[in-house]
């Protein structure tokens, strides 16, 4: 199939590259050069593991190229909308400027046999506001809606083999029909394979994608509330989401407990949710999100009174590694990153604050030049007083308490992500702070 792509961001580029090794004749547009150029030479314009790989035997294939110009659309008989949806400015609900300018640009590209596929997380109600956009154009081309569960990290496993796919379609049966057919051509091979489709209507696809992060993210702060509570008892929420993740109701995934969730998704993504159903006059729904955000960023709060508690509640020029910056490992992602916002608020309290990461330091440099970056772990950790890791990368994950106790002034460890051994840390001389653990 001919395929075009309108976004090439972190989803984007990704569905492109996959598209296109799936068989399909793909054509990514974007509005910015420099990413477009970087895509076409097969460097991925962002840190995803095997996206350089899938984009060069792409390339290899001359199925997949990239463009400014929308004009390049035509001749495609699929268009996925793939722009980002941020969250507006001093409000909670989303941004839509980049879905509607894509759709009216796409407009005067259409064919009759057309079909123009929204892959972004919007509000529920566009999906028909933009179908009805797509008919009053005239083209004679038809809107579905195909939300994107991919995850940063394992986005290229997650195009090419996702664990479910959702078609959200028309309520008019022709137009239904034709995005139907369209799409289970496009997913010919997952489909093949029995990877689960729901095919449903606009507003249902739309919720499952927002559901689903509202869910997961609900799930991270539930745990992270247990962990308030361990707090101030003494039990060990590791231990407790280990024994109530073995009822398989409950399931162990997406209890870590911690400095909480962030990304390009979950945060902005219950917010619009809240501001959406508040428009609908069902506010009171999805109220409980608003105290899940609100967990979410008392964890925050609580490492960065760690690291005072740690450094005898003088943070003033004392140094402080941060471990960490993306708002999680295998990626270069900081939008909105607990890690980023961490070592920021250290700053502000007047610390000598050492942040390293493996992937994210050039994007957080472009956000925060005030922080004082460090390309190696040594060099982060080198006389630190206390040691904050807020990102799992492996490397700070697997860290040897007894290797690193000789580069630091003081053995102080807040462990953000619960992710260390508090007796091994313990038994090399070190002061170990985790969350929700004794
Ligand atoms: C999420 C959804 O998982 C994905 O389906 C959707 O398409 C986009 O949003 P992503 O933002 O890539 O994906 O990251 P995810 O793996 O879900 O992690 C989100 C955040 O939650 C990260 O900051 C992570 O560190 C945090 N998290 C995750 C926890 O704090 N604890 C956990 O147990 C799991």
């Amino acid at each position: 199939m001919r395929i075009s792509v309108i976004g090439c961001g972190y989803l984007g580029a990704v569905h492109a590259a996959a598209m296109a090794e799936l068989g399909h004749e793909v054509v990514g547009i974007d509005v910015d050069p420099v990413k477009l150029d970087a895509l076409a030479r097969g460097d991925a314009p962002f840190f995803e593991p095997g996206l350089p790989e899938l984009l060069i035997s792409a390339r290899k294939t001359g199925r997949l190229t990239f463009s400014s110009d929308i004009a390049q659309a035509r001749g495609a008989q699929v268009h996925f909308i793939a722009v980002g949806t941020p969250q507006k400015r001093g409000s909670y609900a989303a941004d839509l400027t980049y879905v509607d300018a894509a759709v009216e640009q796409l407009l005067p590209q259409l064919s009759p046999n057309d079909v123009v596929v929204g892959k972004s997380t919007v509000p529920v109600g566009t999906a028909g506001r933009l179908a009805e956009r797509v008919a009053e154009h005239g083209s004679g081309a038809v809107l579905a809606w195909n939300p994107e569960f991919l995850r940063e990290g394992f986005a290229v496993k997650d195009s090419l083999t996702p664990d479910r796919l959702v078609f959200g379609l028309s309520p008019e049966p022709d137009a239904a029909a034709r995005g139907e057919q369209a799409l289970r051509e496009v997913y010919a091979t997952a489909l093949a394979d029995d990877t689960p489709l729901v095919v449903t209507d606009y507003a249902t696809s739309e919720l499952v994608k927002v559901s689903a992060n509202a869910f997961l993210a609900t799930k991270i702060s539930f745990i992270n509330a247990m962990a308030e509570i361990a707090e101030v008892t003494g039990a060990d929420v590791t231990q407790l989401a280990d024994a109530i993740g073995f009822d398989v109701r409950i399931g162990r995934r997406f209890l870590g407990a911690g400095v909480g969730f962030g990304g390009g998704c979950l945060p902005k993504d219950i917010r619009g949710f809240m501001a959406r159903a508040e428009e609908l006059g069902r506010g009171e729904s999805v109220a409980f999100l608003k105290e899940i955000d609100a967990i979410n960023m008392r964890r925050r709060d609580r490492v960065v009174q760690h690291v005072i508690d740690a450094l005898d509640g003088e943070p003033y020029n004392k140094r402080v590694a941060v471990l960490g910056l993306a708002f999680k490992p295998h990626s270069d992602d900081v939008r909105d990153s607990p890690a980023l916002d961490v070592a920021v608020r250290l700053k502000g309290l007047g610390v000598d604050v050492r942040v390293t990461d493996p992937e994210a330091i050039e994007n957080a440099r472009r956000i925060h030049p005030q922080l004082d970056y460090r390309e190696t772990l040594d060099d982060a950790l080198r006389d630190a007083d206390a040691v904050v890791m807020v990102t799992e990368w492996d490397e700070y994950r697997y860290l040897d308490p007894a290797e690193v106790a000789g580069l630091v002034a003081n053995r102080q460890v807040i462990d953000g992500r619960n992710s260390y051994d508090p007796a091994a840390w313990r038994a090399a001389g070190w002061t170990y702070r985790g969350l929700g653990r004794p």
